[in-house]
């Protein structure tokens, strides 16, 4: 259907593929089994328990990010993101597809004045070090992101970066450059602002950092650098209405986890690549790997049975990676199903001259647009995937809008909660996250914590 994101599974099932895809039995019991999850989402989403499902409606939230964006916050040259996870990656995601490519290369009247963006989504000194030496911290605004405010990554970029700041601005001074998105109650950093008069935005109760994309975790740096989280929302919005439904057929974050879930546990395929055709939403594709695996990969079940269960996603872009990953995905192992990501219409293209009239290798590009090729490229890798017996499906977005990427975002958080009941798993929770930041916190000292049990490695083990 035009104008809207659409879902292309024909290549999921067994009439197209053969022995290997899905039959479509098995869809029609899927469907059935959607009624009931359905259900209990709605129930859940009624009772408050998926707080992620009200943030295209939240009123209140936006004119604050607008205050702070179109006024204080312009009146930087640098916006630099200190976070890690959920706390990052969907501010990633929403910049490559939707800001101009090259942002922080480009001069000012090509970004229309407003600012460079960086994410600072790792504590690698060989990069923070570099950057931070050539920053003008005077015309530069830090947004310091964690729900928990305890998360040692954001918390050490944190120390690094204030103490720059009180050295170069002083101590009433560094104030200023600092916005806080943290909790509205709890964690250290709403502590400090309150003490401090730092700026501060809330991320709303129960939304969690991989699901935060559209609260101001993603919408402040979004809004800074000019992208329309208006119609951001709006995309969003108009999603979350299309799956309301509990008919399986027209309910397209339904469908996403169901084809999934089947391809996982009646074919074996518990691997999902999600293949990007387009530069601009290889970080979409980054975001949903954490995205699922974070919420699906669970050692218990909800009912408290160990199951060691999830799914495992991982990211690829085309035409890229056809010369580097497709050959394993055309004839490796019966283990994965591909999701591409495609665009129908391009921002922009670029014609292939036409040239060399005798010479057939390069002749017949000539008329075409490096789009156009793109696209081939894409139906060429669903073709031989779909030959070869592979599961595949396409999410086509219209445009690469503020508009279809909400679809696009909402479509697959939904999902992810959808397929976090099918896989019998709570999505919201990651304690094996949570165990690694406790370990941390005892090998750096921290009171109260103990550092992991470590034997000394055996010398045989240890070569040069
Ligand atoms: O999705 C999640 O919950 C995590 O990836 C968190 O976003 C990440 O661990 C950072 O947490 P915090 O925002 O509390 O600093």
């Amino acid at each position: 259907m035009a104008g809207r994101l659409v879902l292309d599974y024909n290549n999921m099932m067994a009439p197209r593929i053969g022995e290997h895809g899905l039959a479509p039995e098995a869809l029609d019991r899927a469907a059935e089994t959607f009624v009931g999850v359905h259900a209990e989402v709605e129930r859940r989403r009624a009772a408050g328990q998926l707080a992620f499902f009200d943030l295209p409606y939240e009123d209140q939230l936006v004119p604050q990010i607008r205050a702070f964006a179109d006024g204080a916050g312009q009146s930087f040259d640098t916006i630099v993101v200190l976070g890690i996870g959920g706390s990052a990656l969907g501010t990633i995601a929403l910049h490559q597809a939707l800001s101009r490519p090259f942002w922080n290369e480009l001069d000012g009247e090509a970004r229309e004045y407003f600012p460079r963006l960086y994410v600072l989504d790792n504590v690698d000194p060989t990069t923070i070090a570099p950057l931070l030496d050539r920053l003008d911290l005077r015309r530069t605004l830090f947004n310091v992101v964690s729900k928990s405010g305890t998360t040692a990554e954001t918390t050490a970029q944190f120390l690094v970066v204030r103490e720059r700041l009180i050295r170069e601005l002083g101590q009433d001074g560094y104030r200023r450059h600092l916005i806080f998105t943290t909790d509205p109650e709890r964690g250290v950093l709403r502590r400090l602002a309150r003490e401090e008069g730092i700026a501060a935005l809330p991320i709303p109760p129960g939304v969690g950092g991989r699901f935060s994309v559209l609260s101001p975790v993603g919408l402040l740096p979004a809004a800074l650098v000019g992208i329309d989280i208006e119609a951001l929302l709006a995309g969003a919005r108009d999603m979350d209405q299309r799956c309301r439904t509990d008919k399986l057929a027209e309910n397209p974050a339904g469908l996403f986890a169901s084809l999934q879930y089947l391809a996982h546990t009646e074919k074996g395929a518990g691997i999902h690549v999600v293949m990007a055709y387009s530069d601009r939403l290889y970080a979409c594709a980054d975001w949903f790997r954490q995205l699922w695996a974070e919420s699906l990969g669970k050692r218990l079940d909800t009912a408290g049975a160990v199951v060691h269960r999830g799914p495992t996603p991982v990211k690829a872009l085309g035409a890229t990676d056809q010369h580097s990953q497709v050959q394993l995905y055309v004839e490796g192992p019966f283990d994965k199903t591909v999701t591409f990501l495609a665009v129908d219409e391009l921002p922009v293209d670029l014609p292939i001259p036409s040239a060399y009239p005798g010479v057939d290798e390069l002749h017949y590009l000539g008329g075409h647009t490096l789009g156009d090729l793109l696209r081939a490229e894409q139906i060429a890798t669903a073709s031989a995937l779909a030959e070869h017996g592979r599961m595949n499906m396409t999410l086509c977005l219209p445009r690469l809008d503020a508009h279809a990427l909400g679809e696009l975002l909402m479509a697959l958080q939904i999902a992810t909660i959808y397929a976090g009941a099918l896989y019998q798993v709570d999505p919201l929770d990651q304690p094996g996250v949570e165990l690694g930041k406790v370990l941390t916190y005892g090998l750096l000292g921290r009171a109260g914590f103990e550092p992991p049990a470590r034997s000394e490695p055996d010398a045989r083990w240890i070569s040069g």
